[in-house]
């Protein structure tokens, strides 16, 4: 009998994560999980994303199991084992005898040969807790790597610009599915909701599925991470004024913004055509594309933009480490060198964005990034060459949002926005607020 179809889609979505780049997010919400019955849609869901979470610690006992690093392992196989590694010890709902077979079957595609090593990994790959099979590893690089399921170098990192203890809570939110937060806060029926944890305006889904209702097909409801919607109400748009949302796409905040300033004039960049498409059809769905003038262009060029900007929101492309618990694939893909080549794009960036600051205007710039490069040490670069800039204290723009629901002083360290994912159930975040000189 061949693989159920929820495992034959998560081996295939896996195979398209690690070969050609894909986001498991994405794979997961686009047409081939349509012809699924929603059981299965939810167990490709946790098989995709667990498997991609707890890679390190997966290769750990598949690679002791094996007796062989587990990259001399074809990707078929390693794939499939990874998949029945996760059932075996993951979800107790799974027989220890389905989970094996459905892998075995799996890997039949690559040959007879791949299916008997995976069905003989399998039976040795220990259902034991990892901190004891991890007690006699000596290698301490390779033995956080496992318990954390994150790179060693990321983990390193973390604990020296945050703390140990702050590396590890990290670590752990991004193990673990993150709630689905909302925006705006409404009933939706067949869904049951929290409040936001942040902001008064945004809701948690407690129960049900809101991707399957009427309310968010039609954009009346949209999904966006906390944090993320904090970004935008850290913009203040000012009512009547011009507002550019550089970096726009796929438009979570540009739409947020709209919603928070029906009578300003907003802008909205973004360099990729493709993205600029999905930017304008989120637009369209919120009913706010007749109000947000899209524009395709690269931000580190001149814009073909006239005017000066009241409030201009850079946020900008980042590694992304701060939103690994739903982005799981990242944690692998990025390299050490990646903060420090991004963030000379993000200065860039901002350069271009500084010249177009209405004067008193007020320059945003966001990043969903962990690393200080691209955080503060941005921000110091910017400053040096833009000396009619100066930095007002996120705390003094945060305390003025009134539908904020914790201490301002919770989500600032210095003079920065610092949310660290797992401080709140919300993705990391960093944020500088910049004014102009008024003269
Ligand atoms: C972090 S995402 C923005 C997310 C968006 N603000 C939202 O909330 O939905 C960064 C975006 O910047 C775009 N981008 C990258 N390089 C750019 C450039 N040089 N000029 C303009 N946009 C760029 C990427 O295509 C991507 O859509």
């Amino acid at each position: 009998m061949p693989a159920s179809p929820a495992r034959q889609l998560a081996c295939e979505i896996l195979l398209l994560v690690e070969e050609h780049g894909g986001y498991a997010s994405d794979l997961l919400h686009s047409q081939r999980t349509r012809a699924l019955a929603p059981a299965d849609r939810r167990l490709a869901t946790e098989l995709v994303m667990g498997v991609l979470r707890w890679r390190a610690a997966l290769d750990y006992v598949i690679g002791r199991a094996a007796r062989r690093p587990i990259a001399q392992i074809p990707l078929l196989p390693r794939t499939a084992l990874r998949l029945g590694a996760y059932q075996l010890r993951m979800l107790d709902r799974v027989p220890a005898s389905a989970a094996v077979h459905e892998s075995v079957e799996l890997a039949k595609a690559e040959g007879p040969k791949a299916a008997g090593f995976v069905n003989a990994v399998l039976r040795h790959v220990s259902r034991a807790p990892l901190a004891g099979l991890l007690a006699n590893e000596t290698e301490l690089a390779r033995r956080r790597e496992a318990e954390f399921s994150h790179p060693a170098w990321m983990l390193e990192r973390w604990s020296r610009f945050y703390s140990p203890e702050a590396a590890a809570a990290m670590a752990e939110y991004d193990n673990a599915p993150p709630p689905v937060a909302c925006w705006p806060p409404q009933p939706v029926a067949g869904v049951e909701f929290a409040p936001g944890q942040l902001l008064r305006t945004a809701r948690r889904v407690k129960a049900g599925e809101l991707t399957q209702t009427p309310a968010f097909r039609s954009g009346r409801m949209w999904i966006q991470d906390e944090a993320s919607q904090l970004i935008a109400h850290l913009v203040q748009p000012v009512a009547c004024g011009r507002i550019l949302d550089v970096c726009a796409a796929p438009g979570s905040k540009t739409a947020l913004l709209a919603a928070l300033a029906p009578e300003a004039q907003i802008f909205a960049l973004e360099r990729h055509v493709r993205r600029a498409q999905l930017l304008a059809r989120r637009l369209r769905r919120a009913g706010a594309s007749d109000r947000v003038q899209i524009v395709a262009a690269d931000a580190t060029a001149p814009w073909p933009l006239t005017g000066r900007f009241d409030r201009i929101l850079v946020d900008a492309p980042c590694t992304g480490t701060g939103t690994l618990a739903r982005n799981p694939e990242i944690r692998w893909r990025v390299q050490p060198q990646d903060p420090e080549r991004l963030a000379q794009l993000q200065l860039s960036i901002l350069r271009r964005a500084a010249g177009g600051l209405a004067p008193g205007g007020r320059l945003i710039y966001s990043v969903c990034s962990m690393e200080p490069e691209e955080g503060p040490d941005v921000i110091t670069a910017l400053l040096a060459v833009c000396p009619q800039l100066r930095v007002l204290p996120a705390i003094e723009v945060l305390a003025t949002i009134a539908d904020l629901r914790v201490p301002a002083a919770a989500l600032t360290e210095g003079p920065w926005l610092r949310v660290l994912p797992g401080r709140f159930a919300t993705d990391g975040f960093f944020a500088a607020v910049l004014t102009a000189a008024s003269s």
